[in-house]
């Protein structure tokens, strides 16, 4: 099903592929995020028991210039892992630069498919163990339909990535987008729709909302193509966090993980003991929409999802053979830089928040390598007069602050 909307959206993404990558930048770093980071499939899809020798066919549905699809398969090549990653999009200027970042990486194990993800069905691609759709259901003319086709071609056990946008954190952006639609009509040449907004941006007075919303930049710093995403995009709806929840089951699924999870723990800003005891009454989506409506910065949401019939996976942390694995982090800087305080600072989109660590945090987390177990990390720690039970019983609490925050996970079994 396509719309005026829709054709104008194909016609923006031919014109400004998104995100605007240069390829030659590839020598110089590899673009991280969420979702579909390799550590975070393993651990927030498959509860970290599927083995690492396991083939993981993966889909990137409405991959744009790839920064997803580079992200997975790359890690993939690094770490030796079987599979394959599958970009798709159907605008084939996109697909220009995502092949060419590929090929610039001379990375083999990406296949390249230009189509509509809606047509998924009986287009022979698939089932894949793993599905990335990152902010592209937000524009479609039913984001349930597309959320559909995706299950459509999700093999038995498998899970998706999401990433949608948020209300509050994009406060602002629908005022100028209203706007744009009276200076800028849709219909008018990209380019021109660009120079108006330009000229806006510049002469906004200082009251306007997103003016005084510094956490959204791809107006001022992501070139042409974020700025006609950001506020002259046909079509874009922001969900919050109950009406994502909705639209996740009624396809079927259930959301296994927000990201990252503590930013959604309304009991990490209202240490009030009266009002934590009323947070305590609420179901996980209402504690979740309590963050989200009180801390007022989420722009996005980016949510890991499974099958709702399909059994909770329940990570390994009790396992002595269970790998730690930090994200982005080596083990014995992070353990450096922690405070003497015994907290552990964090920053969300200008959010602070402190999170409680137990004594022995520094000394587990500078022995995380991602090959020692915790086994083997309770083994030295007794060497040094630690007893391996309270190893043990300090792990929970490690858990609660670093999982937490998506940095402390746990990787995928090797066999
Ligand atoms: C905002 S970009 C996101 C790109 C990429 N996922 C990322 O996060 O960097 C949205 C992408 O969705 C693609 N898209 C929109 N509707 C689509 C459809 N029906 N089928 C396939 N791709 C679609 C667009 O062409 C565009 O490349």
């Amino acid at each position: 099903m396509t719309d005026a909307a829709d054709r104008q959206l194909a016609a923006q993404y031919e014109a400004y592929p998104y995100p605007a990558r240069d390829p030659r930048e590839e020598s110089r770093r590899l673009i991280v995020g969420s979702p579909s980071h390799l550590r975070e499939i393993d651990h927030w899809i498959f509860g970290s028991r599927r083995p690492a020798t396991t083939p993981l066919r993966a889909l990137v549905a409405g991959g744009g210039t790839g920064d997803g699809t580079i992200m997975l398969a790359q890690q993939m090549a690094w770490a030796g892992r079987p599979g394959s990653v599958t970009w798709l999009d159907r605008s084939g200027a996109a697909k220009g630069i995502a092949e060419a970042r590929a090929a610039a990486r001379k990375l083999d194990n990406i296949r390249f498919a230009e189509g509509s993800l809606l047509e998924l069905a009986g287009s022979g691609l698939g089932p894949f163990d793993y599905i990335d759709c990152c902010g592209v259901l937000h524009h479609l003319p039913d984001p349930l339909a597309g959320l559909r086709s995706l299950v459509s071609v999700l093999a038995p056990g498998g899970g998706l990535g999401l990433m949608v946008y948020a209300p509050h954190g994009r406060t602002g952006v629908y005022m100028l987008q209203d706007a744009l639609r009276l200076l800028a009509p849709a219909e008018e040449a990209p380019a021109a729709r660009v120079d108006a907004a330009r000229r806006l941006w510049r002469q906004v007075p200082e009251t306007a909302w997103l003016k005084r919303n510094p956490w959204l930049t791809d107006h001022v710093s992501g070139g042409d193509a974020g700025l006609y995403d950001l506020l002259l995009n046909p079509r874009d709806v922001a969900f919050s966090v109950p009406a994502l929840d909705a639209l996740v089951r009624a396809a079927g699924l259930r959301i296994a993980c927000w990201v990252e999870p503590v930013r959604y723990d309304p009991d990490v800003y209202l240490p009030d003991p009266k009002l934590r005891a009323r947070t305590a009454g609420l179901d996980p989506v209402q504690r979740a929409a309590l963050a989200e409506a009180i801390t007022g910065n989420m722009g996005i949401h980016i949510v890991y999802c499974v099958r709702a019939g399909d059994p909770v996976a329940e990570q390994p942390w009790t396992d002595p053979e269970a790998v730690p694995v930090l994200r982005e982090m080596d083990g014995p800087t992070l353990a450096k830089g922690l405070p003497k305080d015994g907290t552990l600072p964090c920053s969300f989109d200008g959010l602070r928040v402190s999170l409680p660590l137990p004594r022995l945090a520094n000394a587990i987390l500078q022995r995380v390598d991602g090959r020692r177990s915790f086994g083997a990390i309770a083994d030295e720690l007794a060497a040094n007069s630690v007893p391996r039970e309270q190893v043990w019983r300090e792990l929970p609490a490690l858990r609660r602050s670093m999982e937490a925050m998506n940095r402390l996970l746990i990787a995928a079994p090797r066999a």
